[in-house]
């Protein structure tokens, strides 16, 4: 992998959901560890930096978002799918925009993204990565996240297929499935939470939230983009069609 960065320049990388949480400490890391990085958000400046603006439930938003990459690197070795958000409600009050929205972005987004940066991930010359940033959802539920939950369970799913599909041609896949992680999103939740349970937000965070964890912390984004940084290294090829807890004892239960 040093040789091919050596020649051509570094890794070209997609990171969706790069302005805020994960998506941020991802993008950060990569740049450090000399990956060229393609940040994408809908919000760019929320993160008031070098960010592609696009909306990632819509195939232009998908599509210019590979092209954008192959424009600025001429390669792309890598794509981290990781933007999303969260709605939280009883299925019976669950708001079907919301779920078309969350689909889009949890399920579709990742699919686009691998169908358009196909080619490109099948020619990298140390063998294509797609990682996406699932969830302890994508192997468990909870009430109130109908959409989220189904979703990160499909894209389980994509994951492994994009494996079975990218095996002859070098491309790689992996999920990495966090409990809860210290960001927006999950600072959001505590409110939405505490309104669905009728509970406070401190007893949310103790009794609803980190209930199931063995350990009761919140991990870091740093932490994430670790891992992240970790499945793209050549130790991190063979973990293709794994999806990898990283929930603090949650689903050793
Ligand atoms: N925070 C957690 O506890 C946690 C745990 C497990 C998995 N995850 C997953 O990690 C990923 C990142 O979450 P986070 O906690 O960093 O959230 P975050 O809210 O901090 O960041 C998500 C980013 O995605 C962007 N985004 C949302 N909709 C978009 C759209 N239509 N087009 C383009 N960008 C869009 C937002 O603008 C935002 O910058 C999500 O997929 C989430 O499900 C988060």
């Amino acid at each position: 992998m040093a040789d091919a960065q050596a020649r051509d320049g570094g890794r070209g990388v997609i990171v969706t959901g790069a302005g805020s949480g994960i998506g941020l400490a991802v993008t950060e890391r990569l740049r450090r560890d000399g990956d060229r990085v393609l940040a994408v958000d809908l919000h760019p400046e929320a993160a008031g930096r070098d960010v592609l603006a696009a909306d990632l439930t819509t195939r232009e938003g998908n599509r210019a978002a590979v092209d954008t990459a192959l424009e600025e690197f001429g390669r792309v070795d890598a794509i981290i799918a990781n933007a999303g958000f969260q709605h939280v409600a009883p299925i019976r009050d669950f708001d079907p925009d919301a779920w078309d929205s969350l689909l889009a972005i949890l399920l579709t987004s990742p699919f686009l993204l691998a169908k358009y940066g196909w080619d490109a991930l099948a020619a990298a010359p140390d063998g294509g990565r797609f990682i996406a940033v699932a969830s302890a959802h994508a192997l468990t539920a909870s009430p109130f996240k109908s959409a989220y939950v189904s979703a990160k369970h499909g894209v389980l799913g994509l994951v492994r297929t994009i494996t079975l599909e990218g095996a002859e041609s070098g491309v790689t896949s992996a999920a990495l499935c966090p409990a809860y992680v210290r960001t927006p999103l999950v600072e959001k939740q505590i409110s939405d939470q505490a309104r669905a349970h009728g509970m406070s937000e401190d007893e949310v965070v103790a009794r609803v939230m980190l209930e199931r964890q063995a350990v009761k912390r919140l991990i870091e984004p740093d932490e994430v983009a670790d891992a992240v940084a970790f499945l793209l290294t050549p130790a991190g090829r063979a973990f293709t069609g794994a999806a990898l807890p990283m929930d603090q004892g949650w689903t050793a239960r």
